[in-house]
């Protein structure tokens, strides 16, 4: 693999508030960054803002549950970009704190298919690319509602489960041929899918009253997952295979 500073990262859910703050980051490091969400419009949004600090960077539109978009995803980013060295598989959606008796079996599927499917296909495709360079990386966003129950809701609790075993699976699989794959489990984090929840009046008092008991006493924020990625898609995390890595403020601790 090139040394940390040439290296290409592609990032899914870029234009959203966590992969925004990737793209920032890996783009701080030097690397080159490939922003991909739903449409261009959107992935612009990750462009942006790894450009805002000069790095190169290009978006796609990608609707990762669909194998043919992610097929056409893995052509533009080895024939057409040069290929990549970091998967971050970022994308994802949350159905709200929908449990057993009030989910349907549509929106079950919708949440399964970005959360759980999304970053199987983006892997899949990739992993013969990464392969073939010689290794790489691939860091899955998780949740803290991955490592527990009761923190997400049925469906976005389950997946988030599922991309921890996907994630350790694929460690399994591929750490022979170079490729590191690790998660990253965030807490409530003030961005993205969580704003919100922490917006809804009806919601906001227990959002703040479950902050009291966390030992950080404090949301996180994006920037701090996004560093995460950075040191985990980096040489600095060599011998992190396979791993769940919480940025919760001691949610899942305690
Ligand atoms: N924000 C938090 O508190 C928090 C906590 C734990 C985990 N996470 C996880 O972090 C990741 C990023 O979430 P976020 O908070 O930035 O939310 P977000 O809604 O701001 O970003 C998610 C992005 O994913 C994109 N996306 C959705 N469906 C897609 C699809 N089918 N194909 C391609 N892209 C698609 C959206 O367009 C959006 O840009 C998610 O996996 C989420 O579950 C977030």
């Amino acid at each position: 693999m090139p040394d940390d500073a040439t290296r290409t990262v592609l990032v899914t859910g870029a234009g959203g508030g966590l992969g925004r703050a990737m793209c920032e980051e890996f783009a701080r490091e030097g690397y080159r960054v490939l922003a991909v969400d739903l449409d261009q419009e959107t992935a612009q949004g990750g462009v942006d803002a790894a450009g805002a600090l000069g790095g190169p960077a290009a978006g796609f539109a990608c609707d990762v549950t669909d194998p043919e978009s992610v097929a056409r995803l893995g052509r533009w980013a080895t024939e057409e970009r040069g290929g990549v060295d970091a998967v971050i598989n970022n994308a994802g959606i949350f159905e709200g704190f929908l449990d057993i008796d009030t989910i349907t079996p549509e929106r079950w599927d919708a949440v399964v298919a970005v959360n759980l499917t999304g970053p199987f296909l983006v892997s899949r495709e990739l992993i013969p690319s990464l392969t073939e360079r010689g290794g790489g990386v691939i860091v899955n966003i998780a949740s803290i509602a991955g490592m527990v129950g009761g923190a997400g809701g049925i469906a976005y609790t389950t997946t988030k489960h599922g991309v921890i075993g996907l994630t350790r699976e694929l460690a399994y699989n591929c750490g022979e041929r170079g490729i590191r794959v690790n998660a990253i489990a965030p807490g409530v984090i003030e961005a993205g899918v969580s704003l919100p929840l922490l917006n809804d009046p009806s919601r906001s008092a227990d959002m703040t009253a479950k902050m009291q008991e966390v030992p950080a006493r404090r949301l996180g924020n994006a920037r701090e997952v996004a560093r995460l990625a950075v040191y985990l898609a980096g040489d600095d995390a060599a011998f992190v295979q396979g791993a769940v890595l919480p940025i919760d403020g001691g949610f899942t601790a305690v």
